[in-house]
Order: structure tokens, then C-alpha cells, then sequence
């Protein structure tokens, strides 16, 4: 079985490292597609949030990280996979998420798995990470809430790319 976990990952968060483990273990292959899309400006480029995963997770066997751009239900067919995986906070996220399976099954047949998320994890997003960074860097705060947040080496790439925009 391959699976393909889809997202912006803007910066990768311990709530998605923990579903990249998490699902990894269910399948023979795991692909973490980063969002390359032309409409939106992400803090990280394409190329660094793609970097940014493979450090974070290059100790997890039978992952591939991996681009794509356009429709998602396209490339999950391109890639002939078993299901897309998204993880599911709370209800509003799964809201969100039982219409996107929806619609990525009419399009291709392509069915998605939802996996809870860790509630250790579930308040966590890339957007508040972005916004306590945007906070944290430029004023010298302590930066240990981001410890609870993200990898190492994302902190280490959100102190870099804040400190650089002053
Ligand atoms: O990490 P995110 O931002 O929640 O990921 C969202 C993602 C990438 C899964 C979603 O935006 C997506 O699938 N985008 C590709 C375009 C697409 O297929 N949109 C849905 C149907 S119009």
C-alpha cells in the first residue's frame, strides 16, 4: 500500500511529523507531497520546506518527499496511490476535510484516511508557529515555546528567515 500525505507544510509542525509516523507505519510507502502553489507567498519556499521535512524526518523508513502542483486528486492518480492521509484536529477540521475526500473521490476514486491527531498536538498549526516566530525573533523573546511546536531544525530556520526580514 502507498499513501500520500498532501499539505503546505509552512513550516512542518510536531502534528505533522507525528501523522507522518504514524501513517508511515500502515504502509509500505509514505508520500509527503509539500504544495507548490504560484498563487500564495509561503514563508519557506518550496525548496526549503522540502528540506525542512527530509531533516525532520530522515529517520522514517519508506518515505519519499516529494512536490506537486494543480489539482491534488491529479497527482494522486499520477502517482497511483492506495489513499490520500490527512490528519484531523477537531471537528472543524474534519468538516473541512470530509469535503475534500469528497471531492478527490468523485474526481479520481481516490478515498482518504482521516488519522486524529495526538491531542498532544491538536492546537498546534503552522500558522500559529509562523505568527509566535514573527513575534519571538525580531524582539529577542525566548523561543522555548516553539520547542513544543516544531523540530529543532525548524526553529532553527524560522530564528534564521525572521531575523534576516528585520
Ligand atoms: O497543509 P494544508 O494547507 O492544510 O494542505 C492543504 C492541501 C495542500 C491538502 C490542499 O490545499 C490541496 O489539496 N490543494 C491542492 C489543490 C486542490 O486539489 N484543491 C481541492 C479541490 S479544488
Amino acid at each position: 500500500m502507498t499513501l500520500l500525505f498532501p499539505g503546505s507544510f509552512d513550516p512542518v509542525t510536531l502534528g505533522h511529523i507525528d501523522i507522518v509516523r504514524r501513517a508511515a507505519a500502515l504502509a509500505e510507502r509514505l508520500i509527503v507531497a509539500v504544495l507548490d502553489n504560484p498563487h500564495k507567498t509561503p514563508l519557506f519556499s518550496t525548496d526549503e520546506r522540502t528540506v525542512l521535512l527530509w531533516d525532520a524526518l530522515h529517520d522514517v523508513k519508506g518515505i519519499e518527499i516529494a512536490t506537486f502542483s494543480g489539482l491534488l486528486a491529479e497527482y494522486a492518480g499520477q502517482r497511483n496511490v492506495t489513499a490520500i492521509v490527512r490528519g484531523v484536529r477537531d471537528a472543524e477540521d474534519f468538516i473541512g476535510e470530509a469535503r475534500y475526500a469528497w471531492h478527490n473521490r468523485l474526481f479520481d476514486g481516490t478515498e482518504t484516511i482521516l488519522i486524529p491527531s495526538n491531542p498532544a498536538f491538536s492546537h498546534i498549526s503552522s500558522r500559529i508557529v509562523r505568527e509566535a516566530a514573527e513575534h519571538i525573533y525580531p524582539t529577542g523573546s525566548d523561543d522555548s515555546v516553539l520547542r513544543k511546536l516544531v523540530p529543532d531544525n525548524v526553529r532553527t530556520a524560522l530564528r534564521r528567515i525572521m531575523i534576516a526580514k528585520e
